[in-house]
């Protein structure tokens, strides 16, 4: 199929899965059902999501339900980041998904509970994959091996979601990012911090994927270490948006990495070098992809996308 029409349908899907999984907007903290789902529809590529599916589809998964939990809990996550990452206490700033971010519209106190009330319902959302398996189950679509099988790869792929989400992943990264604000950093710590505040998430997401499909575990490293590659390509290239791009196209505040005095790729190595950084690193990833004994096509037209990404 060709790669837009497929890229509209995976979108789509996940639309779904959100909708089918975002809080009702009820009861006396309404507010806060309200705020976070205010940053969650406010749109966004949705990357992570669409990474889970595809890696599921790559490995031969065919029952897209079982991954939608996970689509929704990781897309809930990833914005929670955001949230979190724009407050004034982070990067401070007023713009994200073409939108005023969170903080501003709700007042600080609600953006910093939409922040954790997404994280929270994360796990919320991934564990109803449980009840999605004795569904299956109650209503004879699966037998007693399959839900079995099922459930045990559920838990591993929450395993997955919530190490790589936290202090040994992007919560790690974005300690590590915010303490080193105003201090010069080597390419090592900074190659660091992209690993976890930026990686973590994509690795996550193209673990899950496979590991739900029912891939082994060289296969799920191997998927690892495309997605580390993906995921430092991808900071690299929003480091280089954050100088070059503008408001109305990328839909979130510029400069903000100057104005915070942060190092990046593009204060350490200057933009033609982290142009070059964000190609090797897309052609390692389709490199790794390439040794794995299925076709791949999709992924490998998703990696180049991003290389040349305008948002
Ligand atoms: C922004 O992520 C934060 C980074 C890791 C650079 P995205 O660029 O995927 O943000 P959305 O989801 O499209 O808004
Ligand atoms: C943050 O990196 C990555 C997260 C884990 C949220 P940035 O601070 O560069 O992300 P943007 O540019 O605000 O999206
Ligand atoms: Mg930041
Ligand atoms: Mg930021
Ligand atoms: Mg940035």
């Amino acid at each position: 199929m060709d790669f837009q029409v497929q890229m509209e349908k995976d979108l789509e899907m996940v639309e779904q899965a959100l909708k089918a999984y975002l809080p009702k907007e009820e009861g006396q903290q309404k507010v806060i059902m309200e705020a976070a789902n205010y940053s969650v529809n406010a749109g966004g590529k949705r990357l992570r999501p669409i990474f889970i599916l595809e890696t599921y589809r790559l490995f031969g998964g065919e029952d897209f339900s079982y991954v939608m939990p996970f689509m929704a809990a990781m897309e809930m996550i990833h914005t929670y980041s955001l949230v979190h990452d724009d407050l004034p206490a982070m990067d401070d700033d007023d713009y994200r998904r073409g939108r005023k971010t969170t903080h501003v519209v709700f007042g600080e106190a609600i953006g910093v509970l939409a922040g954790d009330a997404l994280l929270n319902y994360a796990f919320e959302t991934a564990l109803k994959f449980h009840d999605l398996v004795d569904e299956k189950l109650a209503k004879g679509r699966i037998d007693e091996k399959e839900a079995y099988r099922q459930t045990r790869m559920g838990n591993r792929a929450l395993q997955i979601l919530a190490s790589k989400a936290g202090i040994y992943g992007m919560i790690g990264g974005q300690v590590v990012d915010v303490e080193n604000t105003d201090k010069p950093l080597s390419k090592e710590q900074l190659d660091f911090i992209y690993r976890l505040k930026t990686s973590a998430l994509i690795e996550a997401s193209m673990m899950i994927g496979a590991c739900m499909a029912g891939a082994d575990n060289d296969s799920i490293s191997s998927v690892e270490k495309i997605a580390r590659n993906i995921g430092m390509a991808f900071q690299i290239q929003d480091d280089i948006l954050d100088v070059t791009s503008t408001e109305e196209v990328l839909g979130k505040s510029v400069l903000s990495d100057e104005k915070n005095h942060k190092t990046t790729y593009v204060t350490l190595k200057g933009l033609e070098q982290s142009r070059q950084a964000v190609k090797d690193l897309s052609v390692e990833a389709v490199r790794i992809l390439h040794t794995l004994p299925i076709e791949s096509a999709f992924i490998e037209n998703l990696i180049n996308m991003l290389v040349h990404r305008m948002n």
